[in-house]
Parts: C-alpha cells; structure tokens; sequence
C-alpha cells in the first residue's frame, strides 16, 4: 500500500550519458549487463520496489529510446509507473527533461519531490532512497555522501599541491540526490550559462545558492560504474546479493 504522505514523490533514473570512459563497450554502460541484467534495469528495480514513487522517470539518449523501450518491455517493465524519455545534453539537462515530464503529465508543485539516480549505482540501499525521500520533504535537497577514506589534495594547476583539505570536513558525493523539483528548476534556471556549465552537479546548484543540503548517509557500496574495472566489482557484489542497509551510522 501506499504511504500517505502529503508529496508526490518521483525517481528519476538519469541514464542519457553516454559512457565514454567505459572504453570499448560498444554501447553506453547503463545498458551493459552485470549479474544478468542491464545496469539500468537493476537501477530501475530498486525504486520500483518503493511504492511512495509514484512515478520512476527513465530519460536516455535520444538514440536509444526504442532499444530501451524494447529492453523494458521485454521484462514487463514499461507501463505501469515507469515513464520513459529522452535526455539532455548534459547531467543537470536532462534533469530539466524529467521535471518538465513530471509538470506536462502529472502535477507539479511546491511539494513534489525528485529522487535523482544515477542509473549506473545499480547498488544504492532501500534505506537510503527512504531517507533521501525524508530529508528532501523535510530540508528542501539533499544529497548522499560518504566520508572521504583518501586524503584528498587541491591543485590549481595540475603540476603541484595548493591544499590538503583536513579530511574529516571531507565526504564522497554519491546519489541520489533528492530535491524540492520547484526549487531546483527556479535555481537552475536562474544561473548563467558560465554557471550551468560550471555547477555540473545538482547539489552544488543549491550550494552556490546559498540554500541547505542535508547529507544523506551512503554506503561504501554503492558504488558508480564507471571504468571497465567497476564492471566487475558491480557483479560480485549483485551476485552475492550485498545491497548494504544498515542503519545509517551516526558520525565517524
Ligand atoms: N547522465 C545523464 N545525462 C547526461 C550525462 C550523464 O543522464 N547528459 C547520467 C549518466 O547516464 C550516468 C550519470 O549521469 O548515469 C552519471 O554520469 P557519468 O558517470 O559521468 O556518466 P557518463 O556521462 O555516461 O560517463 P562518461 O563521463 O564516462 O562519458
């Protein structure tokens, strides 16, 4: 059943990347296959799960809509709540793409609520899509992090270091990141294009605003695929069924 809540509440599957760095794939690595599933497909099923969606936003390259379309019937996977669309020219467009879906063809107002994934997390907990649902309902936006475990160095040309930051102030950004879509679409249009080229990033839109993000707990499992070595990880993890979701662990 679903939850009351006074929100509608969306997930949106960013999936119109184009996965260069996974080099030699021969197609974007959202639709490469770990554990015997699209990466996608594994993503997609993991906010299907949480009926407070009431719809999941599935936006890819323009140029894979019918393969995608294809793929998600084949598994009985289209119709029903998730809604499939082409996406931008980059992260934060297509983004844009799935807020104006969710204003053309259910409403939008000052309590909608985007969950925004990463299609390529095929990993991420059912805890931590509860709480970025909580925490965007409660502070406006947020994201997903986890402490940093490398010393991370600034360097302002590439050659020698300028900082290293105390890495206790430091966290790894993962998704989702979770966000008021009114307040996102506002802020995102009132940038200039030097700033939307610059602020790739959903959650540094707010920052750069001045406005609050909460830092949702991730896990170190939830990893990102990305190069061909995460291929792998991805699939020994999926396989042995370790989706972490523990209680989120106060501090350090
Ligand atoms: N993404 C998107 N629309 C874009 C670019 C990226 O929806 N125009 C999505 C990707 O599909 C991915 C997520 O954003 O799920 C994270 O981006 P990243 O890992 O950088 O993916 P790609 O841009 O596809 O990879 P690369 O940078 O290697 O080309």
């Amino acid at each position: 059943m679903k939850p009351m809540s006074k929100h509608n509440v969306f997930a949106v599957i960013l999936a119109g990347g184009a996965g260069t760095r996974m080099r030699g794939a021969g197609r974007p690595k959202q639709f490469l296959e770990i554990a015997g599933k699209p990466i996608l497909v594994h993503s997609l099923e993991r906010f299907l799960e949480n009926e407070e969606f009431e719809a999941v936003l599935v936006p890819v390259p323009e140029e894979w809509m019918d393969y995608t379309r294809e793929l998600l019937a084949k598994r009985g996977l289209l119709g029903g709540r998730t809604i499939l669309l082409s996406g931008g020219s980059s992260r934060n467009e297509t983004l844009m793409n799935a807020i104006s879906c969710i204003g053309e063809h259910f409403s939008l107002d000052e309590d909608t609520i985007v969950v925004t994934h990463d299609s390529v997390r095929p990993l991420v907990s059912r805890r931590i899509i509860r709480e970025n649902i909580e925490a965007a309902a409660k502070y406006g936006a947020c994201g997903t992090a986890i402490p940093a475990t490398d010393t991370i160095a600034r360097s302002d040309d590439g050659a020698f270091i300028t900082e290293i930051p105390e890495r206790a102030l430091l966290y790894q950004q993962q998704t989702p990141q979770s966000f008021r879509a009114l307040l996102l679409k506002r802020a995102y249009e009132s940038l200039g294009e030097k700033e939307k080229e610059q602020l790739t990033d959903a959650c540094a839109i707010f920052v750069f605003g001045g406005a609050p993000v909460y830092i949702v707990q991730g896990e170190p499992s939830n990893i990102k695929v990305t190069y061909p070595s995460d291929l792998k990880v991805a699939e020994t993890l999926l396989a042995r069924g370790k989706i972490i979701d523990i209680a989120a662990r106060g501090g350090r």
